[in-house]
């Protein structure tokens, strides 16, 4: 069965460099968090270059079950792995609810997610 879900975490030219914005995002730590998330088989993390929305740094898109939900400010281990749960539960029940701490970071861009533009 093909993966349901896409986890990007972008490490372009701003997220992930605090001298441009973006809180330092350690790849293995994010991949260590990604091992914990018990999404093996169901979604799978990719590191992009820049994609696009810069100002949002540090940026992570979910793609799943076909839904597009951009993050902004996905700055801690922590943070990653509650867009990770949340990813785990999404892919399972496309209905689950946002937690309030990814949905104030949520947005909209390339016509997909929810909340405000970019500024
Ligand atoms: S570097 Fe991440 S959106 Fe541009």
């Amino acid at each position: 069965m093909a993966d349901a879900g896409l986890v990007l975490a972008c490490a372009g030219c701003c997220c992930g460099h605090p001298d441009k914005g973006g809180a330092r995002i350690a790849k293995p730590l994010w991949r260590r968090v990604f091992a914990a998330a018990g999404l093996e088989g169901r979604a799978r993390l990719a590191f992009s270059e820049c994609l696009g929305p810069c100002s949002e740094a540090n940026v992570v898109f979910l793609y799943l079950r076909g839904r597009p939900l951009w993050l902004r400010r996905i700055d801690s281990a922590e943070l990653f792995a509650a867009a990770l749960a949340y990813a785990r539960a999404a892919v399972t029940d496309p209905g689950a609810a946002l937690p309030p701490a990814l949905a104030e970071r949520s947005f909209s861009w390339t016509g997909g997610g929810i909340g405000p533009e970019p500024v």
